[in-house]
């Protein structure tokens, strides 16, 4: 690679050439000291060894000099922003800032629930990488104050749970590393914010971070960047922000995760005679190919309209459905692509015609659902609850899966991985805890303990009658009779005068709770935001101490799935 050629560039050149002409002549002058023939004689294997020790300690002195005349990253960092400033092509150290500037590297944190500002901060850290930065991926629950003191450039990726809170992962991060400013002068990061603007507090764990950063000392690359669900002019934003920091002018645009397509192959109602909205078994196979997956994990589906809902709007608007439209690289007819997009108002599209609406049209948000099987079930097994809002309306992914799909339909569906839920990896003993439609990822992690051989599972589930919700009932017995689940309590929580929710079990069992927690159990727990996530973590805290949950949490043995 040619060398740049800056004034210290050319200084350094002629520096070593005056050193290296210096040892020529001496090494002549040295030459003219032997006035008879040159003749080589063994000095012995006692000389040898001295050679080979004063050549060795030399060698190690010049890297001991060499490594301590190499500024630390921060230092070396402000040299080259200090050059850069005066000339983009400046040597420091020996190289191009722009080449520091990658070398000294990037911290990419993520802070999430689910799973997608896991996914995000990988994609950064492969953009980074691929552009030739050397960065560096950490969860947020590694993450220590010492680190970010050391550290130069952080990016952090961090979504919001709850009502305006951390994710459990950051939960000991926000509660001992924020509660107080600390000194970050030297640090600069950057945020991906990731929220829902449907909740209240719209990024709101985001927001907290940022201000802590700010009220530390530390300082903005850029400005914050807030997604609000999957949005996808601000992840674009962010990675206009990864080239500029990493000195491309652009980087390859991140490729949304695209769906794959499955069949619906079986729909099945598990409650009948509920009180409740109905649940449903669903099967999916892929179209094409195959799909690998891990218990804990989840689908994204692309939810559709009811047919009828295309119907009325096509002919509100005037337009012919049959019309074929482009969509990026699918051609179809504007009726089959309105199925997957939201439906404009009528007069926003006034004086379009098929193929100008079809640019307008933007595809409807995807909706979670947890797997209940494993691959060896040869099927992804859902288990939805048909959700129904005051005015009748259906939801839009349940009404989807559960009433408007018919069996044999296409889904589009992908996979995510959702590592915060996968099973340990060893066969401690495993609490856990769920109610209604939670029972979804509590059964593929069953099944996955019981093909693992580990039978010290504890299962707590609630719903409203036995008689009617005990969803998966022959499974779940089959499996307390084989004496694969150790211990089953349920809360039928109108099966008598007074209401029992899992909660109460959990804390009836107190006893049994701290022997299996000494025991080194780890704690599942996956079904509702409201009620039974804060319910149980309060007869945690109750019976094991809020210092030995946190440090359940710490060590990843107490996790949570909510929603
Ligand atoms: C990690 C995770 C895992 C999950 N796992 C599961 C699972 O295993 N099983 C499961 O069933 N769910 C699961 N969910 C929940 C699921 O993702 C959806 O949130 C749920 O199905 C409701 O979405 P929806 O699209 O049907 O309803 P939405 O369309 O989001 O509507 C929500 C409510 O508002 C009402 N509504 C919608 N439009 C209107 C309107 N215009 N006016 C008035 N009211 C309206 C709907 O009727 C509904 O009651 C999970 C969620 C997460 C985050
Ligand atoms: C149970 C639940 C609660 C949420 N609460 C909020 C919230 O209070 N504010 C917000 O902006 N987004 C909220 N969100 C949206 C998430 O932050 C958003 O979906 C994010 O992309 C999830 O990323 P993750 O999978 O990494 O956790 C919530 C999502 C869920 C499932």
């Amino acid at each position: 690679m040619r060398k740049p050629d800056t004034p210290t560039a050319r200084r350094a050149a002629l520096g070593n050439t005056i050193l290296l002409g210096g040892l020529a002549l001496l090494s002549a002058a040295l030459l003219l000291l032997h006035a008879g023939v040159l003749r080589w004689r063994d000095p012995g294997a006692a000389r040898w060894i001295d050679a080979t020790l004063v050549l060795s300690a030399w060698l190690g002195l010049l890297g001991w000099w060499r490594q301590q005349r190499l500024p630390a990253p921060r230092k070396l960092l402000a040299l080259a922003d200090a050059a850069a400033a005066q000339d983009p092509l400046a040597v420091v150290n020996g190289a191009r800032v722009d080449a520091v500037r990658a070398e000294v590297g990037v911290h990419v944190i993520y802070a999430g629930q689910t799973g997608f500002a896991e996914q995000l901060a990988r994609q950064t850290l492969q953009s980074l990488q691929a552009a030739g930065v050397s960065a560096r991926l950490h969860g947020i629950d590694t993450l220590t104050l010492d680190e970010l003191r050391h550290a130069d450039r952080v990016l952090f990726v961090a979504s919001t749970t709850g009502d305006g809170e951390p994710p459990d992962m950051a939960q000991a991060f926000s509660r001992l590393t924020m509660r107080q400013p600390a000194r970050l002068d030297g640090l600069r990061y950057g945020l991906l914010a990731l929220g829902d603007s449907d909740y209240e507090d719209f990024c709101g764990f985001g927001r907290q971070l940022q201000r802590w950063l700010e009220v530390s000392g530390a300082r903005a690359l850029f400005d914050p960047v807030e997604v609000d669900s999957e949005d996808e002019a601000s992840l674009r934003h962010w990675q206009h922000h990864l080239a500029m920091l990493s000195g491309v002018s652009d980087l390859p645009d991140w490729q949304a995760p695209k769906y794959q397509r499955w069949r619906l192959t079986e729909r099945r109602l598990l409650n009948p005679g509920s009180v409740g909205e109905p649940c449903f078994h669903l099967e999916l196979q892929p179209l094409q190919g195959s799909a690998n997956w891990q218990a804990g994990d989840l689908v994204e589906i692309g939810p559709c309209h009811a047919p009828d809902r295309v119907t009325t709007w096509l002919a509100a608007s005037g337009l012919d459905g049959r019309v074929p439209v482009a969509f990026g690289k699918e051609r179809l007819p504007l009726a089959a692509l309105l199925q997957r997009c939201r439906l404009p108002e009528v007069h926003e599209i006034d004086g379009l015609d098929e193929e100008a609406v079809a640019v307008t049209l933007r595809l409807l948000p995807h909706r979670e659902y947890s797997i209940a099987s494993l691959p060896e079930d040869g099927a992804i097994h859902l288990l939805v609850r048909q959700m129904r809002g005051r005015g009748g309306y259906l939801g839009l992914g349940s009404g989807w899966l559960a009433v408007h799909a018919p069996v044999g339909a296409e889904i589009a569906l992908r996979v995510r991985s959702n590592g915060n839920f996968h099973a340990p990896r060893d066969a401690r003993p495993l609490i856990l805890i769920g109610n209604g439609t939670g029972l979804a990822a509590l059964r593929a992690l069953l099944k996955a303990r019981i093909a693992a051989g580990h039978r010290r599972n504890w299962l707590l589930f609630g719903e409203r009658h036995a008689a009617h919700d005990f969803l998966y009932r022959d499974e779940i017995e089959r499996w307390l009779a084989d004496g694969r689940i150790e211990r089953a309590d349920f809360a039928w929580s109108r099966d008598q005068a007074e209401r029992i929710h899992v909660q109460q079990r959990l804390r009836e069992a107190a006893g049994e709770l701290r022997c299996w927690v000494d025991a080194g159990a780890a704690v599942y727990v996956c079904g509702s935001l409201d009620g039974l996530a804060p319910g149980v973590d309060a007869v945690l805290r109750d019976v094991l101490g809020d210092a030995r949950v946190e440090q359940l949490r710490v060590q990843g043995r107490y996790r949570r799935d909510v929603y």
